[in-house]
């Protein structure tokens, strides 16, 4: 692997918004590894961008399975040596129309334990690569649902708490890192994918745009940040 190639990840590629990072960040040089928990929707993805002339590589990746994240990063180091960009893509939107205390708990549990566990995992698998080198950008899609405002308005608990926890993560972790790594939380907006409907406003190729700067900032370039568009937000 060529020192000058930079390695990225990114977490449930095989469709909507990661599978849109996963092909731009190949269009942009990188090579990308597509992470699919579903080895079958994985290659599947994989096969289209090849289609595209794209080089692009699978790993199977669970984030709410330790196991799973421990495999894959031990297959990234194995083949690759390197990760220099993580972006933590996959996640869960379980909440029906019901009050936080009122919804079956296992909604919150199963949400917290791919939103925000699922991350914290990830991350504390791949930290390793990232220090070897002393260099990483590791990007967390979030939402302007983890924004502390949206705790004052009743609704869609278990996601908003998932992706709050989320973004005081990736604080806490710009805090602790050393080295020219960086962590940064994005929203990526109302996005039209399996998760954000049809009547969304935005495409996935729209919200891969807004996301990808922070794969690419220089030393000087924000650490724990939240951001929209390239703007702050207010946590
Ligand atoms: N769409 C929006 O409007 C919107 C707005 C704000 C934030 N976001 C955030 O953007 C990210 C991507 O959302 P999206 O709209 O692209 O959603 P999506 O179309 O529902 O895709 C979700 C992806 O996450 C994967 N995934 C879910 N649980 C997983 C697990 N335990 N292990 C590994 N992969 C898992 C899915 O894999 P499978 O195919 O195997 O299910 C799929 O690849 C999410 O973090 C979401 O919270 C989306």
């Amino acid at each position: 692997m060529s020192k000058d190639i930079k390695v990225a990840l990114v977490t449930g590629g095989n469709r909507g918004i990661g599978y849109e990072l996963v092909k731009q960040l190949a269009l942009k040089g990188f090579k990308v590894i597509l992470g699919s928990r579903d080895p079958e929707k994985g290659h599947k993805a994989i096969q289209q961008l090849r289609e595209s002339n794209l080089d692009v590589s699978f790993v199977s990746i669970e984030v709410d399975n330790q196991e799973s994240i421990r495999q894959a990063a031990d297959t990234i180091n194995e083949n690759f040596g390197k990760l220099e960009v993580l972006i933590n893509n996959a996640g869960v939107y379980l909440d029906e129309n019901k009050k936080l205390v009122a919804m079956n708990p296992s909604i919150l549990e199963k949400t917290m334990a791919t939103n925000f566990f699922g991350v914290f995992h990830v991350i504390r698998s791949f930290i390793p690569l990232m220090e070897k080198q002393g260099y990483g950008r590791i990007i967390n899609v979030s939402s302007e649902y983890g924004a502390i405002s949206e705790l004052s308005h009743p609704g869609v608990g278990a996601y908003k708490l998932s992706k709050f926890a989320l973004n005081g993560l990736t604080r806490l972790l710009a805090a602790e890192f050393h080295g020219d790594i960086k962590i940064n939380a994005v929203d990526p907006g109302w996005v039209s994918s399996d998760m954000g409907g049809p009547s969304a406003p935005r495409t996935p190729k729209q919200a891969a745009e807004s996301i990808l700067w922070l794969a690419t900032i220089g030393p000087e370039g924000p650490n724990g940040g939240f951001f929209n568009d390239g703007k702050p937000i207010d946590w």
